[in-house]
Parts: C-alpha cells; sequence; structure tokens
C-alpha cells in the first residue's frame, strides 16, 4: 500500500448538544444471506433520500417507509431508468467472453442486460437505488426493504434516517469526517467504535458524515469497498449520510474524468444542485449546501468559503482532497 501524505487524522467535531434522539445504531443486522452490499442511505436533501443495496441476483425490489416504525405508509416498487420515477438498476451479468458462474448465465436476458452496468462488482450483484421523494423536512423517517412480500431488512429502528432541515437554519450540528480510514485494521474498527461511543453517550448523533477519501485501500477495487467499507460501517451506513471523495487510492480502479469504477457505482451524490449549491454536472464533484450551519448560512455562490468550527483541520483535509487532482470530489460549506 501506497504510503500517503495525509497523516492519518480522524476526528468528531462536535459543536454542541442537541435535544435529537439517538438513533438506535444496534447490533441488528440484515440477514446475510438477503443482501450482498447491506443498504446504505445516501445524498439527503430537505424533502429526498436514496436508499442502495445489492443483492446476488435479482429480487423484486420494494422500499417502505414511514414516521412510525410499525407504519411504513410509504412504497416505491417500479423499477425505472430514472431515479425519482422509481427504483434504478444496476447489473453485473458479466461479458459473452467471460467464464460465467452456471447459476448466472440463466440472467444474461435481453430485459436484464438493458440496465446500466455495474464496473466490476461480482458477476450476478444487482444494485438497487430508490430515491424517496415528497418527504417533510427535517424529519425522521424508518424504512425496510423488501423482495416483494417478503422483508428482508428487520423491523430496527436503526433503518431510519433524519432529512435535512430548510437552509439557513441555525442550530448546532455534529459530523463524523475521516479520511485514509479503509484499511481493514483495528485501527479502523477502533476509530468507528470511537465514533459510535461519543454519540451514544452524548445523545447527540450525526447530521451527516463526510469521507475525505481512501476508502478501500490498497486500489478501491470493488471487493475493497465491499469489506473495507460498506461492511465495516454497515451498522452507520444505514442510519447516516456518507458524503464521499474520492481518494487517490479510490483513483486507481475509479476513474474521475469519466465518472466510472466501483467508487461510482457505490456512490449517488448530486450533479445538477439538487441538494443546493451550483449545478456540477459530474458525479466528480459534489456540491451540497443544505441543511443547518453551525453559523452563518450557506454559500453557494462562494463555494470555496469554509465555515468549520475547526477551520485549520477541516480546511487542510478539503484544500488536500481537492488538490490531487481537478477532478476529485469534494465538498463545501
Ligand atoms: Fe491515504
Amino acid at each position: 500500500m501506497r504510503p500517503c501524505l495525509r497523516i492519518v487524522r480522524a476526528f468528531l467535531l462536535s459543536v454542541a448538544a442537541s435535544a435529537v434522539v439517538v438513533p438506535g445504531v444496534s447490533a441488528a443486522t440484515a440477514d446475510e444471506r438477503a443482501f450482498s452490499r447491506a443498504p446504505y442511505l445516501q445524498f439527503s436533501t430537505t424533502n429526498s433520500i436514496y436508499v442502495v443495496w445489492r443483492n446476488d441476483g435479482p429480487i423484486k425490489p420494494v422500499v417502505r417507509f414511514g414516521k412510525s416504525l410499525n407504519k411504513l405508509t410509504g412504497e416505491v416498487s417500479n423499477i425505472s431508468e430514472s431515479s425519482g420515477t422509481g427504483i434504478v438498476v444496476r447489473v453485473s451479468l458479466g461479458t459473452n467472453s467471460e467464464t460465467i458462474p452456471a447459476k448466472w448465465r440463466s440472467l444474461r436476458t435481453e430485459e436484464n442486460l438493458k440496465y446500466r452496468k455495474l464496473h466490476s462488482a461480482p458477476v450476478g450483484t444487482f444494485q438497487y437505488e430508490v430515491r424517496l421523494m415528497d418527504l417533510d423536512v427535517d424529519t425522521k423517517y424508518y424504512y425496510a426493504v423488501f423482495d416483494g412480500e417478503k422483508r428482508l431488512t428487520p423491523a430496527d429502528e436503526s433503518y431510519s434516517f433524519r432529512t435535512m432541515p430548510p437552509v439557513g437554519t441555525r442550530r448546532p450540528i455534529r459530523f463524523w469526517s475521516l479520511g485514509d480510514g479503509g484499511t481493514g485494521r483495528q485501527e479502523q474498527a477502533d476509530v468507528f467504535r470511537a465514533m459510535l461511543d461519543v454519540t451514544a453517550r452524548e445523545k447527540h448523533p450525526l447530521d451527516f458524515w463526510l469521507h475525505l477519501g481512501d476508502m478501500a485501500y490498497g486500489t478501491g477495487r470493488d471487493m475493497e469497498f465491499q469489506s473495507r467499507f460498506f461492511e465495516s460501517y454497515e451498522l452507520a451506513l444505514r442510519s447516516f449520510v456518507c458524503w464521499p471523495t474520492e481518494g487517490n487510492h479510490e483513483g486507481y480502479t475509479s476513474k474521475g474524468m469519466t465518472g466510472v469504477g466501483p467508487y461510482y457505482d457505490a456512490y449517488v451524490v448530486p450533479r445538477r444542485g439538487e441538494a443546493g449549491g451550483l449545478a456540477s454536472g459530474t458525479e466528480t464533484i459534489a456540491v451540497v449546501a443544505s441543511g443547518a450551519v453551525e453559523r452563518g448560512k450557506p454559500q453557494p455562490k462562494r463555494p470555496s468559503a469554509v465555515r468549520p468550527a475547526r477551520p485549520s483541520v477541516v480546511r487542510g483535509d478539503i484544500t488536500h482532497g481537492l488538490g490531487l487532482a481537478r477532478a476529485f470530489p469534494s465538498l463545501f460549506f
């Protein structure tokens, strides 16, 4: 693994306590046989959020959601080519020149081959991406993933999220920011556990999570994302949105100029200013100007403005991300 110039950093930014209820980050996990990549949240706004997951082979995907754990009244179940109007499907079905496991050969149907392609996921992988729309602002929701009528996620309160508050809301926020985390070493687990412990002890959950890159050493391969990011952080990924940054190690297999690779398969970020701010036109650069601020207001016309509580630390990280390559994504506040 090529050493990085960055020093390993993992810090919690705690501005102040709030009265928000701690989400139940519990040990309850999805049925391991049900998912090849457990459900995780992406790209939240004041009135929408994505739920993404993978299965070995196709299912009849259904996401139900609602404001009560036991009353999931909303539902999305239709397949669509575009997010916002249904469930987007991406698949890995091999190629004609590739040896395909016998059990998946029958999946190479004309209909399945029309789906968008995953870059390098194991053959047989079906990835489902659902944008839940028309949600209430700053509101807690629960969700569950089904295969038809069969519930795949347990009825656990950790399968929940909170939509963003209106832009300009002035109240304390908390986010978890880390980089160079995807080593698979004990230190990665220790830092994660420390975050869970602090947020639980202080009864102040995350508002969001910002990853500064190098989340899947050594080269950001699909299998490295799976073990060193998705499985390592499964408990948090189902409750909080992780806004990603492509690090240099992800750059070995994912190309910012084309938006192709395991990194781009994994994440869903705004391209057209859907989360506030300017339209970037590419998933390589995500501009987010939504939600509460610690002080001041989001400055979408000045995206380089950084308003952290500890500017020296945060500015350093973001500057580093920008410095690696023009095409690297960054988040501005
Ligand atoms: Fe690194």
